[in-house]
Parts: structure tokens; C-alpha cells; sequence
């Protein structure tokens, strides 16, 4: 067990542009040396527990690997396998985990979950996703940017589709690194008053309307995501009302000729998005999941206070 207030990675705002500035920085360096050949294991003998309350395929293979990479071990569990699922409080089985690992990671659908296992831990928690952010992936989103167009700071980027998570985290990271975010969503799901404060707070830089085609005029960078989140239960009539949101060639055309296309995954062909716009040259969602990899050996390295070089 450590002493002092954990290294938790909860939510963007939760950060100051340079403390993920940092993180970017050093998820670029052990990018680099892991193509080198180099794999320094700096979290050697650390052993992070996953809790998977909902299903995933990158986050917990990127974050398995990743540990892997640095030397570290993984535990991956799930709610239903643990005392949680009969009743055991969040609180509780934050403070007894914490006497074993040395690091949770978790994806749990309630943020407030999140925050309670957070309180109660004394080793750094890691958010996999919840219903209202989903951090980890906005940092390899930002990677993956900077990589194929360089700085962030003041690019211009345009959200279509439903006001999710992926977009809690985007709004968040706009505000921190001072890029235009346009968000064309549909009055029916409109952002939820959590969101909507975010979005509010972050300044005119962050819009929020309704026509899709606007939002990706002149982008820099067009984001979509699945239109049926998990936890959703009204897929039909989420895929009736967010019809005209879809990204297809025809929307693309409307951003700048070397916009790229970016998802965090898993895609719903012909949903939200277009086998053409998906594989053509635009996207970079593959390089955007393998960036999960890197992003998070960086925050794993920043939870521990390990430098990197
Ligand atoms: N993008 C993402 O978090 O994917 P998984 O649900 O597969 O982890
Ligand atoms: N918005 C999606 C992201 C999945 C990685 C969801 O919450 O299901």
C-alpha cells in the first residue's frame, strides 16, 4: 500500500494541461523506445487489478500489454465474479484491494461508483470508461492527432453524432488544450446537464448544434462513435433519430481535404459511420487504438510516479 493521496485517473478536468502535456510527452518517448526495441520495466514488481463490469476488447488488452511491457502484472476480474455482485460496497472493496495491488483500473457503467472506489482507495485508481467520461481514450485520441498533424492547441475539431462519454472527455480536453470543438447532436439527445455544464464552462471555443454538416465544415478533425452507448436501451429509436448524423463520404467532403477521421471503436459499419469513411485515407482509427497502448503506459507511469527517463 502507498501513503499519501493516490494518483488517480478519473476525468480530464480533473488535470491541468501541463500535467497531461506531460503524460503526452512521455507516451510519445515510450512510443518510441518500444519501436527501438527498448523496454524499460519501470513498474516491475507492481501489479494493477482490472475490474471489467462491461465487456471491452482494447481497453483491456492495451492495458494488459501494457503492464506486460513495463514489467508489471495484471489481475483482470469481473463485477460478477467478485463480492460485488452480492452486495459488497465499492468503498469496501476499494480498501481491501488496496492491501493486495498496487493499482485498480475499472470500467463501471455509474461515474459515482467510480468516485466511490476512488475515495476509498489508497493505491491510484484508473477509469476505463464510465456513462459520463472516458479519459484513457481521449489521450490516445490527442496522440494519435498530434502524430499526423501536430499540435492540438488551436486545431479545429467537429463531433458528430450522439453526446456520450467520448464526447464528455472531448469537451474537457478542448477546454484544457484550447482547440474549437463543434458538436452537432440532435435535440432528442441532446447533452445531459453534467455535460452541459462542461460544455458551458469551457467557453465559446465549445459549440453545441444541431446541424451536422456545419460542425464539419473547415474541421481539422471529424470524431464520431457508436449511435447505442452501453447502457443505452433505446437502440431502435437511437438509430431512427440519429439517421441524418451519419459520417459518410458525402459529410467528409464538407471538412478540409486533410481532415482526419477518427473512432474510438467499436464501429457500427453503416451506423454512425461508412465502410468508405472507415477505411479510406482519412481514418486513423487504428493507429488511434493502438495509441491506447501508449497513452496509458503513460498515465500507468504518472499513477506511480515512476519517470520514465
Ligand atoms: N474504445 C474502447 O474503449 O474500446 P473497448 O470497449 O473495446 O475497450
Ligand atoms: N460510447 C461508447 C464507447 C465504447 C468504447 C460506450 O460507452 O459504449
Amino acid at each position: 500500500t502507498s501513503t499519501g493521496t493516490p494518483r488517480h485517473f478519473l476525468s480530464i478536468d480533473d488535470f491541468s494541461h501541463s500535467d497531461l502535456r506531460f503524460m503526452l510527452d512521455q507516451a510519445v518517448a515510450l512510443k518510441q523506445r518500444l519501436k527501438d526495441g527498448d523496454r524499460p520495466l519501470l513498474l516491475e514488481d507492481k501489479v494493477l487489478a482490472m475490474i471489467f463490469e462491461r465487456q471491452s476488447t482494447r481497453t483491456r488488452v492495451s492495458f494488459d500489454v501494457g503492464m506486460r511491457q513495463l514489467g508489471g502484472e495484471t489481475l483482470m476480474l469481473t463485477g460478477q465474479e467478485m463480492q460485488l455482485s452480492r452486495e459488497e460496497t465499492l468503498a469496501d472493496t476499494a480498501r481491501v484491494m488496496s492491501r493486495y495491488v498496487d493499482a485498480i483500473m475499472i470500467r463501471i457503467l455509474s461515474h459515482a461508483d467510480l468516485l466511490e472506489l476512488a475515495e476509498n482507495a489508497s493505491v491510484p485508481v484508473i477509469n476505463g470508461l464510465t456513462r459520463r467520461a472516458h479519459p484513457c481514450q481521449i489521450m490516445a485520441d490527442l496522440l494519435t492527432f498530434e502524430e499526423h498533424r501536430g499540435p492540438i492547441e488551436g486545431a479545429k475539431v467537429a463531433w458528430v453524432g450522439d453526446s456520450n462519454n467520448v464526447l464528455h472527455s472531448w469537451v474537457n480536453a478542448a477546454e484544457l488544450f484550447g482547440c474549437e470543438l463543434t458538436i452537432a447532436v440532435p435535440d432528442e439527445y441532446a447533452p445531459e446537464k453534467d455535460l452541459m455544464h462542461d460544455i458551458n464552462r469551457a467557453g465559446p471555443k465549445v459549440k453545441l448544434i444541431e446541424d451536422p454538416r456545419e460542425a464539419v465544415e473547415g474541421a481539422d478533425l471529424v470524431i464520431t462513435d457508436t449511435w447505442v452507448s452501453m447502457g443505452d436501451t433505446d437502440a431502435a429509436e437511437r438509430r431512427r433519430v440519429l439517421k441524418p448524423y451519419q459520417v459518410n463520404t458525402s459529410l467528409m467532403a464538407l471538412a478540409n481535404k486533410d481532415a482526419l477521421f477518427m473512432h474510438c471503436l467499436p464501429a457500427h459499419r453503416g451506423d454512425e459511420v461508412t465502410d468508405e469513411v472507415i477505411d479510406g485515407p482519412q481514418s486513423v482509427v487504428f493507429d488511434e487504438a493502438e495509441n491506447r497502448l501508449h497513452a496509458q503506459k503513460a498515465i500507468l507511469c504518472w499513477a506511480f510516479g515512476v519517470a520514465t527517463n
